[in-house]
């Protein structure tokens, strides 16, 4: 009790101080509150306190709850912005890959006779299904694919096919007969392309049928496919390989590389442009003047094929056009070719 009395007065002082300082009026002084054990505060001083108190606990709490959900916000929509313009990204580029990619197909009929099938080894015939995967493959990417036809199709290949791709019965566009080309195809579209052939073809005929042999044999059988044009009295050509490549051996490549080598030339319309293409990718080939550099370029999938093109180097001249009005005239048709071609 001796405490409080002898506080109040200075209590008092002070109250009366703060309310002079602040200009207030005698009934203020009068309201004053007692806090606590020590202090007595105006309702004003209180009421001020209590905003000074709830300002701070609103600067130190809501403002920075406010303010980050405020970012929360802001980074949300610029998330919902970025995914908008994406998709409208994805979209244009869809649209353009589409653009780009929507085939025109050719009429041009592509056929792989797969009638040697006793004449191949097991692990030959499997190389044999890797190419034809590939052609496949090739065909459903390409500008202008061709009609595609597998014929003869039985023994050993659809064997392998069966155990290792059953996938092949749903190919699409794909023509799969038992039966030879010859007994299913006009005798007159036929043009059998084989490295042996005499004749050079020179341009594509968009309306006959193109036979490739569906051979692996590492030339085991040389000329077998020659042979088998001149007994069916069809046309027969080989791909003007000589006048935009340098060989220096055989000129046989492998089934998809033929295949490969036809669907660039429909979309290029220019044979050198078309090798290069297909070969260079596989084999080393080379641009002119860079021939010391062959075989940098072979890759793992060549082992599977059966072809003699790791000796690819380019030919000297770089104008196609050229080496095909030379070749023309180097070359003379006869009948038969101007058939082929
Ligand atoms: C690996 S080769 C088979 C070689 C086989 N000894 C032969 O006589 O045809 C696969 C097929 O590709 C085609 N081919 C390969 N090189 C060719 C070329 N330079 N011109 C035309 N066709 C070719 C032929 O139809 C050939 O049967």
């Amino acid at each position: 009790m001796a405490t409080d009395l002898a506080d109040k007065p200075a209590v008092q002082e002070s109250s009366h101080k703060c309310a002079n300082s602040e200009n207030e009026s005698a009934k203020d002084e009068n309201e004053t509150v007692q806090t606590g054990e020590t202090e007595t505060l105006s309702k004003r001083q209180k009421k001020r306190l209590l905003k000074n108190f709830a300002s701070k606990l609103c600067k130190a709490l809501i403002v920075p709850c406010f303010m980050k959900r405020q970012k929360r916000k802001e980074r949300k929509q610029q998330r919902k912005l970025e995914r908008q313009a994406q998709a409208e990204d994805g979209a244009e580029w869809t649209a353009k890959k589409r653009l780009r990619r929507s085939p025109e197909p050719s009429s041009l009929r592509l056929v792989i006779d797969c009638s040697f099938d006793n004449l191949m080894l097991l692990k030959d015939v499997k190389k044999l299904h890797k190419q034809i995967q590939r052609c496949y493959a090739e065909n459903r990417r390409t500008l202008h694919p061709v009609q595609f036809y597998l014929t003869s199709h039985g023994g050993q290949l659809k064997q392998v096919m069966d155990e290792i791709n059953k996938g092949w019965v749903n190919w699409k566009d794909v023509h799969f007969r038992p039966d030879a080309f010859h007994e299913i195809l006009k005798e007159e579209d036929l043009v059998y392309l084989t490295s042996d052939s005499p004749h050079v073809l020179q341009e594509l005929d968009e309306a006959k049928a193109y036979v490739i042999g569906g051979l692996v044999d590492h030339n085991h059988h040389k000329g077998i496919t020659f042979d088998r044009a001149q007994e069916l009295g069809i046309a027969h050509a080989q791909l003007p390989l000589g006048s935009f490549v340098k060989m220096n051996s055989r000129k046989v490549l492998a089934v998809n590389h033929v295949f490969e080598i036809i669907l660039a030339f429909l979309e290029k319309r220019d044979w050198q442009d078309a090798f290069f293409t297909v070969l260079a990718q596989r084999k080393g080939a080379v641009p002119v003047g860079q021939e010391n550099k062959l075989g940098e370029g072979n890759d793992e999938e060549d082992s599977d094929e059966d072809s003699d093109t790791e000796h690819l180097i380019s030919e000297k001249s770089t104008d196609s056009k050229d080496h095909l009005g030379s070749k023309e005239e180097e070359h003379k048709p006869d009948s038969s070719e101007q058939n082929a071609a």
